[in-house]
């Protein structure tokens, strides 16, 4: 059931209860169930012993004949019609026993209005019809109905006049309407019914612009439809243009560019009726864009400026490049693509849009992007100082400029067209070169920045002394960009000798003495190893010590000195030195001799070679010891006839002597450490030769000769005295050997006597001697030099006065010498 229908019902039952409360305290009761325009139903409570009940519509204000009808007394509700529409009356129910009323009530109804009549239904839209009917007196309001043949569908609408249009209809579907009144006292019956089908719906248009002056309208069918009319109105003017086809699309053409059209559309069905309208907006696609201009941007951030015309009609512009890059304006007649990548030939194309789309794009522009830095950079050195910058070739690019930056700050800078730039690189620099690469886009972006280290320059004062005889020194100072010197010292024979230092100084030790070296001092960097053209230094070591081998002594004060040395050519000195005094000798032989040494004297000798490199280490040295001097002041002296003691002064050098006496009858020797020597069994009267030996503590000898010795005469032998007459003492010897003059002494205690005969006498006499006394004599010759020899013995006789005037004096005994 229609909802709005069910409502209606619930609002009768409910003045149905109101009106039972008027009627209260009667016995019975009574209400108005229902009206029409000419009945009033009422509803009634049953009354006990009622066998039928009257209703009376008594026309309120009027004479009018009341009108009645009786009903069976089972009934309780009844109508009275063929009453007058939208009049009131009151409605008067009795109870009857047959004539006799037993009870009574009375309610007041009004009739509704009269019924209204359609004068036309029409449906405009396809969801609804429209309804013109008459109005009617007392009609407070009316009530429009309307329902499919079928029953399915059932709609009422209140509406407060005519004409009225009742929607929610579906399009094309024939309805049934009718059209009721109303007042306060309930409807009318409805009106004649008027079927009336409502409209096709209007096709759902669907728009775009294919092209800058065609607008392309499509839809689906609509059903029942057999025509479609279009109208299509540029905005801003009145003309219009309108086409019926029977399609379900349509193309309208040469219609202006970037503009606004609205099309009205609607659908036709078989009977010639109109459907429903829609209207839609389409804006044609805009022209293509005109008078594209590209620009560098002027900050460097890898971007273009495109510039336009602009467009009638177009809402945004979008810049596009051959690469995917783009960028979009929707004020501006420019915009900037960023982020382009350098060396590319670009093509841009501008398009205009708006709600109709894209034009075509414009003519396309080529465009040159800023050129890439070089992918890779290289230096290449053929030739040691003069280098060359290398570097892959860029598209796009016009030309080169590389700079090179040394690492002391300076810089060198070479504009190119070609991949290759030369530039001196000194020994002992690191440079930085980089490249750019430039076109009219402007340069690249700094490409990489290569570090290219040339191999560190020779040392230039390479200064080498010879520290010691086999050690050379070197210095030199520090070279920009070595790390390590690597100082070599060669020659044709020795295996090379090496130091590695990070020092500027280097000692080379161990070499061999008197060669000719060639050093060389090589600077090396990691990166870059050692420069090996660095010139070589020759120094020669000093020479090699001599060995002294044989010291000769060829004279007295002469030696000769020998020597071995193993060194091509030097000059070699010797130096004896001894404690007080020294010498040298030269020589560039083997062989050098000293003269001039005095006796007795240790001296060391050494040797050294002297080349013009310098001088050797001095010889291991040798002790040279000359014979020791003879000793000066050698006398003899003969102490005894037997015995003769020598001294003399010492000879300087000598430690013992070996002193000799010799002579063709024997010879005496003495070896003493002292400076005497007492030598006996000298024979007397002889001549003797002197030598002397000194011996030196190491036993070096000098044989010193002297001047000869002759012992004294001999003493005579067989010494005897006689007494004589006059007291007369005769004393006699035997003489020995050559002729000698002799004297004869008496000592007494109170006189002395002396006597000497002629040469060639053996006794002589001695007178007036005084007897009883003890005489000592002594006999002793005469030496050739008369004096008298000291050592003859001496003899003590006792002369007494008694007894034998003549006789031999008896002899006391010997006595010693002092
Ligand atoms: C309009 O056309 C587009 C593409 O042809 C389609 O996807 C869309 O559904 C259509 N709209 C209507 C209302 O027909
Ligand atoms: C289109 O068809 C309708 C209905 O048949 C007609 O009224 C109208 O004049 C036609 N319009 C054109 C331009 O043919
Ligand atoms: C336009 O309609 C015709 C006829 O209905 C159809 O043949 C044609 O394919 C349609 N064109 C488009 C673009 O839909
Ligand atoms: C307008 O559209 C037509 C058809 O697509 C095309 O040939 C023409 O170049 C376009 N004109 C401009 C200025 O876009
Ligand atoms: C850039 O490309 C366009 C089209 O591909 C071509 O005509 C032009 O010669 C190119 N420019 C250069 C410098 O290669
Ligand atoms: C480099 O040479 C080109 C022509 O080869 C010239 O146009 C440019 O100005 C030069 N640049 C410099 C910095 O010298
Ligand atoms: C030079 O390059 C080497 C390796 O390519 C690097 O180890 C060194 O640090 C660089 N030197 C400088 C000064 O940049
Ligand atoms: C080695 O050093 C010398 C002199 O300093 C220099 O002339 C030469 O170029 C260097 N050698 C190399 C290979 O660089
Ligand atoms: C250093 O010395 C060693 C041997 O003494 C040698 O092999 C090496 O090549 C030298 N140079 C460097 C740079 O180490
Ligand atoms: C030393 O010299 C002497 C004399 O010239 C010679 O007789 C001797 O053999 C030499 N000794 C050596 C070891 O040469
Ligand atoms: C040796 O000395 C002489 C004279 O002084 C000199 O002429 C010569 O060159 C020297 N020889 C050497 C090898 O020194
Ligand atoms: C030798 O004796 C004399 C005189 O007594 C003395 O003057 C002299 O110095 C002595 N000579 C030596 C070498 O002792």
């Amino acid at each position: 059931m229609d909802p709005k229908y069910f409502r209606l019902l619930k609002y009768m039952l409910l003045s149905i209860g109101l009106c039972k409360i008027c009627a209260a305290q009667n016995d019975i009761t009574v209400s108005v169930f229902t009206v029409t325009s000419r009945s009033v139903t009422v509803r009634w409570s049953r009354y006990p012993g009622a066998n039928s009940y009257r209703v009376t519509a008594i026309k309120k204000n009027s004479n009018e004949r009341p009108v009645f009808m009786t009903f069976g007394g089972n009934i309780v509700m009844g109508s009275v019609t063929s009453l007058q529409p939208n009049t009131a009356y009151i409605m008067r129910v009795e109870a009857m026993d047959y004539h006799t009323v037993l009870s009574m009530a009375e309610t007041e109804g009004l009739t509704a209005p009269e019924v209204p009549r359609i004068i036309q239904a029409y449906s405009k839209q396809s969801d609804s019809i429209t309804v013109e009917f008459t109005d009617v007196t007392g009609a407070s309001e009316y009530i429009l109905r309307a329902q499919t043949l079928d029953g399915q569908f059932f709609r009422e609408i209140n509406v407060s006049s005519s004409p009225s249009t009742i929607i929610g209809l579906e399009p094309y579907t024939e309805y049934s309407l009718n059209v009721l009144s109303a007042n306060r006292g309930g409807r009318s019956q409805p009106s004649l019914p008027v079927v009336v089908r409502t409209v096709v719906e209007a096709m759902d248009m669907n728009t775009t612009s294919p092209s800058n002056n065609t607008i392309f309208v499509s839809w689906e069918p609509v059903e029942h439809a057999v025509l479609y009319s279009l109208c299509i109105i540029r905005e801003g003017s009145d003309i219009r243009v309108k086409v019926n086809t029977t399609d379900t699309n349509y193309t309208f053409s040469n219609l202006e560019p970037g503009t606004r059209y609205s099309i009205k559309g609607n659908a036709w069905d078989s009977n010639g009726n109109m459907g429903d309208e829609q209207t839609v907006y389409q804006i044609t696609r805009p022209l293509s864009p005109d008078g594209v201009r590209l620009y560098l941007t002027p900050v460097r951030t890898m971007g273009m400026t495109v510039s336009w015309a602009d467009v009638h009609g177009a809402d945004m512009y979008i810049a596009r490049t051959s690469t995917e890059l783009n960028c979009s304006s929707d004020v501006e007649n420019y915009c900037v693509i960023t982020a382009l990548s350098c060396s590319q030939n670009l093509t841009v194309t501008v398009t205009a849009e708006n709600d109709g789309g894209p034009s075509n794009p414009s003519d396309p522009e080529d465009f040159i992007t800023f050129p890439c830095p070089p992918d890779s950079i290289w230096v290449e050195e053929p030739e040691a100082g003069t280098c060359s910058l290398m570097w892959t070739a860029v598209d796009f690019a016009d030309y080169y400029i590389a700079y090179v930056k040394r690492d002391d700050g300076s810089e060198e800078r070479c504009n190119t067209t070609q991949t290759v730039c030369d530039f001196s690189c000194l020994c002992g620099f690191t440079f930085f070169p980089t490249v750019f690469a430039y076109n009219q886009a402007g340069p690249s972006l700094p490409g990489p920045v290569l570090n290219y280290t040339t191999i560190p320059c020779c040392p230039e004062d390479v200064f080498v002394s010879l520290v010691s005889t086999e050690t050379l020194e070197i210095r030199w100072s520090a070279v920009r960009g070595a790390e390590l010197y690597e100082t070599t010292a060669a020659d044709q024979t020795d295996p090379i000798i090496q130091c590695n230092d990070t020092a500027p100084v280097c000692a080379l030790s161990d070499l061999t003495c008197n060669r000719r070296y060639s050093v060389v001092v090589r600077p090396c960097s990691e990166i870059r190893g050692c420069n090996n053209t660095c010139r070589p230094h020759m120094q020669e070591t000093a020479p090699c010590a001599p060995e002294i081998v044989n010291i000769t002594q060829l004279g007295l004060s002469h030696v000769r000195i020998q020597w071995t040395a193993a060194n091509m050519a030097a000059n070699y000195t010797v130096s004896v030195v001894g404690p007080m005094d020294s010498q040298q000798c030269h020589s560039s032989g083997t062989s050098c001799d000293i003269t001039n040494l005095p006796c007795g004297t240790t001296y060391e000798v050494s040797a050294y070679a002297t080349t013009a490199a310098g001088r050797s280490l001095p010889s291991y040295s040798q002790t040279l010891e000359t014979e020791p001097c003879c000793p000066g002041n050698l006398t003899v002296e003969q102490v005894t006839q037997a015995m003769s003691q020598v001294t003399w002064t010492p000879g300087t050098g000598a430690r013992s002597y070996i002193t000799s006496l010799t002579s063709s009858k024997g010879h005496a020797k003495c070896h003493t450490m002292s400076t005497q020597c007492i030598m006996g069994c000298i024979t007397c009267g002889t001549n003797y030769t002197v030598t002397l030996e000194a011996i030196s503590k190491t036993g070096h000898k000098r044989e010193c000769n002297y001047h000869g010795f002759s012992s004294k005469p001999c003493c005579p032998s067989s010494v005897k005295l006689y007494r004589m007459a006059n007291n007369t003492l005769r004393v006699y010897w035997r003489s020995s050997g050559n002729l000698h003059s002799h004297v004869a002494d008496l000592y007494g205690t109170s006189s002395n006597y002396t006597c000497s005969p002629p040469m060639g006498s053996n006794y002589c006499d001695v007178s007036e001697i005084i007897c009883g006394e003890v005489y000592t004599v002594v006999v002793a010759p005469l030496a050739q030099d008369s004096s008298k020899i000291t050592f003859c013995p001496r003899r003590m006789y006792s002369v007494s006065c008694s007894g034998n005037t003549l006789g031999m004096v008896i002899y006391r005994g010997k006595r010693s010498v002092d």
